[in-house]
């Protein structure tokens, strides 16, 4: 049991319908700081629904979600990004027409300390942090290993690297707690270990490596990962909640999720 850690992200028991359909019913759960929690469960299950509960695009009937002790239930997703919840998408959210580097600009915009006018009376301040935020953009680029598509044009990429990307533009949040739904579908067993490490690499902090950039340099503290792939969920995860229908119907270990039978009869046993 890890019952003494600091519970990071608390949901209490939220309900989520649109008109007749549940996709959410009484979902209870803790992200504990410092943990790597998976979220599993068939199609249709509710994993989705869930992230956009937690960052703010779904607002759940029902319940309370807290980040660090605070209510943030009601709150829009630009103020919890500010906050430090940062996601990715599971069909990829970016902006298409710009490149790799002004995608992670935009992100780092959100961040910006002054505002236009403040901008403007202290151009030398603003020009600055700027140059702060191309250092720590470049940083990014290069944990990533993706450099040389900095300029690029996002939508002309292959998927695998748009995936990447997507990444990258949530780590220029630098988010406290992340969230990842599906960060992995469509991409072959290479690329799924490439990422797979990165999750790791950037959970667990690279130091002195990344000195300008305190989401590299100290680690994220705490991922929730929405995955198919059971190997990868089996290998990264400290925790694992599955979802079946709306409702939360398991939590446990790797070990303790991998020999449920109530979670192989609804998931494990049917999928993949
Ligand atoms: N915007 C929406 N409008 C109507 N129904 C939705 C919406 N988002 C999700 N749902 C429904 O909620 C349920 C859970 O969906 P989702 O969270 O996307 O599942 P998962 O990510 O586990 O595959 C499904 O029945 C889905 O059809
Ligand atoms: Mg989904």
């Amino acid at each position: 049991m890890q019952t003494d850690k600091q519970v990071k992200l608390k949901i209490d028991k939220i309900s989520l319908s649109f008109g007749g359909v549940s996709a959410l019913v009484d979902v209870s759960l803790d992200i504990r700081d410092k943990e790597i929690l998976a979220i599993i469960g068939p199609n249709g299950a509710g994993k989705t629904a869930l992230l956009n509960c937690i960052n703010g695009f779904y607002k759940p009937q029902k319940g309370e979600i807290y980040f660090d002790g605070q209510r943030i239930t009601r709150m829009r997703p630009d103020k919890l990004a500010k906050l430090g919840i940062a996601r990715t998408f599971q069909n990829i959210e970016l902006y298409t027409h710009l490149s790799t580097q002004d995608n992670l600009m935009a992100a780092r915009h959100v961040l910006m300390k002054h505002n236009f006018i403040a901008g403007s009376l202290y151009l030398g301040w603003a020009q600055k942090e700027e140059i702060e935020h191309r250092q720590i953009v470049e940083e990014i680029f290069d944990f990533l290993e993706i450099a040389p598509i900095r300029k690029r044009v996002v939508g002309l990429l292959p998927y695998g690297m748009r995936k990447r990307v997507e990444l990258a533009r949530a780590l220029a949040l630098e988010p406290k707690v992340l969230l990842l739904d599906e960060p992995m579908a469509g991409m072959n067993m290479e690329e799924k270990e490439d990422i797979a490490r990165f999750i790791i690499d950037v959970f667990e902090g690279q130091g002195a490596s990344y000195p300008d950039t305190p989401v590299l340099r100290d680690g994220i503290r705490s991922i929730i990962l929405v995955e198919h792939d059971m190997g990868v969920v089996m290998d990264i995860a400290d925790r694992i909640i599955v979802l079946d229908f709306g409702r939360k119907i398991a939590e446990g270990t790797p070990a303790e999720i991998g020999t449920n039978p109530e979670v192989i009869k609804a998931y494990l046993g049917k999928e993949k």
